[in-house]
């Protein structure tokens, strides 16, 4: 049994998560208590973010154009929450700016904008990417990717070649700080030291590494520092639609902005425009002023409880997750198995059950067991294909079949992710229903969506009205 569970728990976050008291329904009528494993998409709220919210809320106003005592107020809120996430990731805020978005996926975006780059400029990631730290370089300069090793770790002899064979023309290297896919944490200071010896800058996508661990950008003349740091509120207990792009003032304030507009200026004429400092510059329109508040609040909290606390909770309940799981017949786990290595990883655990279609094993987690997790391919697409050892005609055939329409051959695997609140009943929960899948042991007569490649149970009416519906039935 793990250490993460009951009065010895380092952590125990379990009360101040939102919704973990929430039944579920399941296929066979019964209620049960939902069990989240799918953090690494989305993790729920912090009760803390949702009080700050309610706090704040009836004072809600507009930032940096209003006069009153509201406006006011939601200035200083909003200009505080860049502080606290400029902390939270460690950044020397004297020469580096938090610019708030959308999410990750837009900060990297805004980033390939306003990263001085030429065709001729090549940018390296690597084979173990999100395609929202791979897709967005494409087209703004040649890029490179080097290469997993078999089991999925970033093979760092391949990343040399190509930092010295590019020599020169690096403009960036672009890391995750831990895979969505395998939890594989990247030697991120490692690496920075080696990219800043090539004269090139780096950037973290540290969606997957910030709920988890210490993000450190250090000092700007630390050989080790991070130029580029991005985040998600919604993976860090905060969702409201807020994401961070952290980095050097000095490279935004080069040139104006991809989004122009209201919040981006200080003066226009009819033929001039003179750009905003920073962060306003890069903000464009008006801001997610509540996203900001919950995702500054989250970050103190996680400060707060303590990163290294967080970290020592996960990990226990990786090594147990890896030890039962990896005891169950017909389940297969990818990357790193061994339970005595969960420092090199967070807690994403990405495996097949032999013999059923990574959909329906979703599907039943979810109509059976109240077990949510995600399956497919995790927008992760070259590194699942890698993972998954798929030859160069097998990936031919299910591309050609899901191009017409076909999800379901789709390859991929079932992925269970944890945060701080999860614990080892959670695990046990798991763990059950996956001896029953590989045993054949279900219920519901599920049926694919072809179009989607989910599995529906056939004649189950889901009661989503009695829960939450915008509308009656849909
Ligand atoms: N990036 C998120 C995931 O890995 C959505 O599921």
């Amino acid at each position: 049994m793990c250490s993460c569970t009951g009065s010895d728990q380092p952590v125990n976050m379990r009360d101040r998560i939102l919704g973990l008291d929430r039944r579920v329904p399941l296929l066979d009528g019964r209620l049960v208590p939902y069990v989240n494993l799918d953090n690494a998409a989305s993790t729920p709220p912090l009760r803390d973010a949702m009080e700050a919210l309610e706090r704040f809320m009836p004072f809600y106003s507009s930032v940096h154009r209003g006069s009153g005592f509201k406006s006011r107020l939601s200035t200083v809120a909003y200009d505080q929450a860049h502080e606290i996430v400029g902390r939270f990731v460690r950044a020397d805020l004297s020469t580096n700016t938090v610019i708030f978005g959308k999410n990750t996926t837009e900060a990297i975006n805004k980033l390939s904008y306003r990263l001085p780059l030429s065709p001729d400029s090549v940018v390296i990631t690597t084979q173990l990417e999100h395609h929202s730290n791979d897709l967005p370089w494409r087209g703004r300069a040649q890029v490179v990717h080097a290469r997993a090793t078999p089991e999925g770790r970033l093979d760092e002899e391949d990343f040399d070649r190509k930092l010295d064979e590019y020599a020169g023309r690096v403009a960036l290297v672009a890391v995750a700080g831990a895979s969505n896919v395998t939890g594989f944490l990247q030697p991120i200071h490692r690496l920075a030291r080696k990219v800043h010896a090539a004269g090139a800058r780096i950037l973290v996508d540290a969606a997957q590494l910030a709920p988890h661990r210490r993000v450190d950008m250090k000092p700007d003349d630390d050989p080790e520092h991070l130029d580029f740091v991005t985040i998600s509120a919604h993976k860090m207990y905060a969702p409201f639609g807020t994401g961070a792009l952290v980095g050097p003032k000095r490279v935004f304030l080069q040139s104006g902005p991809e989004y122009t507009g209201g919040g981006t200026v200080d003066v226009v004429t009819l033929d001039e425009v003179y750009w905003a400092g920073m962060p306003d510059r890069d903000e464009s329109g008006s801001p997610n002023v509540a996203g900001a508040v919950a995702m500054a609040v989250a970050a103190q909290t996680l400060m707060d409880v303590g990163m290294d606390n967080i970290a020592a909770h996960e990990e226990g309940l990786i090594a147990y997750a890896l030890g039962r799981l990896g005891a169950i017949p017909g389940v297969r786990i990818y990357g790193e198995t061994d339970p005595t290595r969960v420092g090199e990883r967070v807690g994403v655990i990405p495996f097949i059950v032999e013999g059923v279609s990574h959909f329906l094993v979703a599907a039943i987690l979810g109509y059976e067991g109240g077990i949510g997790v995600r399956s497919g391919c995790f927008c992760a697409h070259p590194y699942v294909v890698h993972l998954l050892g798929l030859k160069a005609d097998e990936s031919a055939a299910w591309r050609k079949q899901l191009l017409n329409g076909d999800k379901s051959n789709m390859p991929g695997m079932v992925r269970a992710s944890f945060g701080c609140y999860n614990n080892s009943e959670d695990i046990d929960r798991l763990t059950e229903m996956l001896e029953r899948i590989a045993r054949g042991d279900y219920q519901g007569d599920y049926r694919v969506n072809p179009s989607t490649g989910e599995y529906i149970p056939l004649g189950y009416e889901e009661p989503l009205a009695d829960y939450f519906l915008l509308e009656g039935r849909i």
